[in-house]
C-alpha cells in the first residue's frame, strides 16, 4: 500500500509516519529528511536548497519530482510507502501520477494555534533525527535522545518567522492537494489532534491495515 501523508507543518506526519513503518513495515520516505541529508553533505543538491529550506520556501518542483523519482525507483522492499511531505504542489502532484501508484491519502488535520506550539517545541537527534517536544514528547534526560544518546537540536526552519512563511506558504502551494485528491477520491481526513498513538490508530482503521 502506498501513502500520501498531507497536513500542514508541524501537523504530525513524521511522527506518525515513523509509528506506522514501525507497525507496518511501510517505508517512510520523508522529503525533508532527504533534503536535510542532502544540507547536511554539502552535495550539490544540498547547497543549492540549504537558504530556501531555512527560509521556509519551497524546492523548485524539478529538483524535488527527480529527487523523488530516484528514490522511489530504489524502493523495492514491496511491502509499499508513505511519502511524508510529497508532494506539496499540483505540478509534483501530475508528475507523481506518470511513475507512481497512490492508494489513499491522509489529510491531518490539526489548528494552527497547535502547529505553532508543536514547531517552537520540536527537538530533532542530531545522530539518529528521532524526534520529540519539550513539553509533549520530552526525552528522559534534557537535549540527550533516548534512543541513541545523541544530541538533540532545534531545526533552523522552526524560528517564528520560518514557521509563519511555512504555514502561509502551505495555505497557497499545497492546501488545493486536498481538494485535488478529494476530486480523485483518495482523500482520508484524519484528527490530528490527539495523542500521537491515538492518531497513528486512527490511520491504520481508515486504510484497514
Ligand atoms: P519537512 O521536513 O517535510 O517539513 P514540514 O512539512 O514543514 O513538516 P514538519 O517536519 O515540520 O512537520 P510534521 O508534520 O512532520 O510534524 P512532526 O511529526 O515533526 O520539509 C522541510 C522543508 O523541506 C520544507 O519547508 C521545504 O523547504 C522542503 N521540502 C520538503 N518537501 C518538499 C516538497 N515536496 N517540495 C518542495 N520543498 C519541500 O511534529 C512536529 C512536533 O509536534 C514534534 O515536536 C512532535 O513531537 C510534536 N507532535 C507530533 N504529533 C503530535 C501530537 N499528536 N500531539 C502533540 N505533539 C505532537
Amino acid at each position: 500500500m502506498n501513502l500520501i501523508f498531507l497536513g500542514a507543518p508541524g501537523a504530525g506526519k513524521g511522527t506518525v509516519a515513523a509509528k506506522l513503518a514501525e507497525q507496518t513495515g511501510l517505508t517512510p520516505i520523508s522529503t525533508g529528511d532527504l533534503f536535510r541529508a542532502a544540507v547536511k553533505n554539502e552535495t550539490d543538491l544540498g547547497l543549492k536548497v540549504k537558504s530556501i529550506m531555512e527560509a521556509g520556501g519551497l524546492v523548485p518542483d524539478e529538483l524535488t519530482i527527480a529527487l523523488v523519482k530516484e528514490r522511489l525507483a530504489s524502493e523495492t522492499d514491496g511491502k509499499g510507502v508513505i511519502l511524508d511531505g510529497f508532494p506539496r504542489t499540483i505540478a509534483q502532484a501530475d508528475a507523481l501520477k506518470t511513475f507512481f501508484k497512490i492508494d489513499a491519502v491522509i489529510n491531518f488535520i490539526v489548528p494552527d494555534e497547535k502547529i505553532i506550539k508543536r514547531l517552537s517545541g520540536r527537538r530533532l537527534c542530531r545522530q539518529c533525527n528521532a524526534g520529540y517536544h519539550i513539553e509533549y514528547m520530552p526525552p528522559k534526560t534534557e537535549n540527550v535522545c533516548d534512543a541513541c544518546g545523541g544530541e538533540l537540536f532545534t531545526r533552523k526552519d522552526d524560528s517564528p518567522e520560518s514557521i509563519q512563511n511555512r504555514l502561509a506558504v502551505y495555505a497557497a502551494q499545497t492546501q488545493p492537494l486536498i481538494d485535488y485528491y478529494k476530486k480523485e477520491g483518495l482523500l482520508i481526513d484524519i484528527d490530528g489532534t490527539p495523542q500521537p498513538d491515538t492518531v497513528c490508530e486512527s490511520v491504520r482503521k481508515a486504510i484497514g491495515c
